[in-house]
């Protein structure tokens, strides 16, 4: 049985509401409990509005022998719209991919874009059977008809020579994204085109998209320590 810890609830279980929200307000000041609130309350309204479960966090030692890999912990909902305002939705809008897609919120949430496909790769079994039971759930009616979950490493995932956007919040790092990153430069060798990465990566991994002479950085955004980047494919560099 993998430990979850999931914070939604406990947070806004309406009994512990007042003495945790008056503690809070005492160790962290006022306008640092509002944020959380406010936070939690956008996670929260996310949740219910898709009909989905999402909030687990799962250390990587339950999910992979690989320290390259990291766990499990859900983009927060207004990060996740900031990287999805960025997409590319110009058609055909073709497939868009959740490297590491866990529990799946990032396929709820982009299912309701115009996306033609939506494919998630992820390592763990557990975690793909989370995703898809989420995706059956999913009470708004969709956009996208297509969700695919890939039980993969991401390493050997061979990109769709349809994929526009591709997505990353803190999936791995090191070989895996060296690997990740080669199979991305194959199927724009193989289909010049134009496509677009939104990332947030851990500083040690963070410039790999930068280092690429076939891409090209547009935005980046920083936020409570996290970090957006926008990169756009350069075909004519390939
Ligand atoms: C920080 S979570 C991000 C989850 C999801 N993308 C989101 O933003 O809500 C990272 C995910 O990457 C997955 N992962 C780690 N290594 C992987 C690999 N080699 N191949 C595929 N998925 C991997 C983990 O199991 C975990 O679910």
């Amino acid at each position: 049985m993998l430990p979850t810890e999931t914070t939604l609830p406990a947070d806004l279980r309406p009994t512990s509401l007042v003495p945790q929200v008056m503690r809070r307000i005492r160790e962290k000041g006022l306008l640092s409990t509002i944020r959380r609130m406010s936070f939690l309350a956008n996670e929260l309204y996310w949740e219910r509005r898709l009909g989905i479960d999402t909030a687990d966090c799962i250390p990587r030692e339950f999910l992979s022998e690989d320290p390259a890999s990291i766990g499990y912990d859900p983009i927060g909902y207004r990060q996740l719209a900031l990287a999805l305002h960025h997409a590319d939705l110009t058609a055909p809008t073709g497939t868009f991919i959740d490297y590491g897609c866990g529990q799946g919120r990032v396929l709820a949430r982009a299912s309701v874009l115009p996306f033609e496909r939506i494919m998630g790769v992820e390592l763990s079994s557990k975690l793909c059977d989370d995703a898809n039971a989420n995706i059956d759930r999913l009470s708004r009616r969709t956009t996208c008809k297509t969700i695919q979950v890939i039980n993969e490493n991401a390493k050997e995932f061979v990109v769709p020579d349809d994929t526009k956007n591709i997505f990353l919040f803190n999936p791995f790092t090191g070989h895996l994204l060296e690997g990740v990153v080669e199979q991305i430069r194959l199927s724009l060798e193989r289909q010049p085109r134009d496509l677009t990465i939104l990332y947030i990566l851990p500083p040690k991994a963070v410039d790999i998209f930068s280092r690429q002479a076939w891409m090209n950085k547009t935005f980046q955004h920083a936020w409570s320590g996290l970090k957006l980047h926008v990169h756009h494919s350069l075909p004519s560099i390939l």
